[in-house]
């Protein structure tokens, strides 16, 4: 009887819980995510949630609570909403953005490699938990120094191994003594390979050993690159990475 009872109120509860969700959608996070501005996935969108889901759905819920740095998405999506109300809403949108089964089953196999570290995640391409030489390659230094951090010598590095060797090369950059103006040099050298940074509107300056990265760049995945190009600087003691993205603007 009591197992009765309660199935009849899971069966009962899991509509409600799902309205629940629905009405925190609509009114904390639908502006953005509804039409899809501001460089938000617009929910509807499969192909886009779906190459999101590839990373998990773990990041999808840390992003949602911690933010997305350099993006107008806010801790909390800028909601006063509690964690487990905001993976409600979160569930919510992927399935109204109704993702393949093949999707959502690679989002748990990514989930279960238990991988946490988001330029790790980034950097993953192929989703197979491991960054390779060619993962790798627009990073040079990090390419050349793999076999020294590459510990169990499958010539990739995983989690661990990255985490270690990003440890290291950090110490190792921040060691070395450089003068501001030879550290905003390189920044600068640096900057201008990446490809669609506009000048006019984002810089760097140097302060210290500090390198505070500042601006509008069209896309937030440019605010990312910039902070990647400029991490292997000799001298460099810290990155502040201040880049807005355009999009968050409505500058599409
Ligand atoms: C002011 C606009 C705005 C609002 C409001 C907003 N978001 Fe977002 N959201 C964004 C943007 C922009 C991104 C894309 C960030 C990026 O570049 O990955 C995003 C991304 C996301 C993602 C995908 C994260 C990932 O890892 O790919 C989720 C999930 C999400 N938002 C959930 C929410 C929820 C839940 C709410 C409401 C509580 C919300 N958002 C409110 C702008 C917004």
């Amino acid at each position: 009887m009591a197992r009765l009872l309660l199935l009849l109120l899971l069966l009962c509860s899991a509509p409600v819980l799902a309205q629940v969700a629905a009405r925190h959608y609509t009114s904390a996070c639908a502006s953005c995510h509804l039409p899809g501005i501001h460089g938000a996935p617009r929910v509807g969108d499969t192909a886009e949630w779906e190459r999101r889901l590839r990373s998990g759905f773990n990041l999808l819920y840390r992003n949602t609570i911690e933010g997305v740095p350099n993006t107008a998405m806010l801790p909390l999506g800028g909601a006063s909403l509690s964690e487990a109300e905001l993976r409600a809403v979160v569930d919510y949108m992927i399935a109204a953005s109704a993702p393949s089964a093949t999707a959502l089953a690679e989002a748990a196999r990514y989930d279960r490699l238990g991988i946490t570290d988001r330029d790790f995640i980034r950097q993953d391409r192929n989703h197979d938990g491991m960054l390779s030489r060619t993962e790798l390659a627009h990073d040079p230094v990090l390419a050349q120094n793999l076999a020294r951090f590459d510990v169990d010598g499958d010539d990739s590095l995983n989690e661990r191994e990255y985490l270690q060797a990003e440890a290291v090369l950090t110490r190792e950059r921040a060691a070395v003594k450089a003068e501001d103006a030879v550290i905003d040099a390189a920044v600068r050298k640096a900057l201008s390979g990446v490809k669609g940074i506009d000048f006019q509107y984002a810089g760097a300056e140097v302060r210290d050993g500090t390198v505070i990265l500042k601006g509008i760049v069209s896309h937030a995945v440019l605010a990312l690159q910039a902070g990647d190009a400029v991490k292997r600087i000799a001298g460099i003691r810290r990155i502040e990475n201040r880049l807005v993205s355009g999009d968050q603007m409505g500058w599409d």
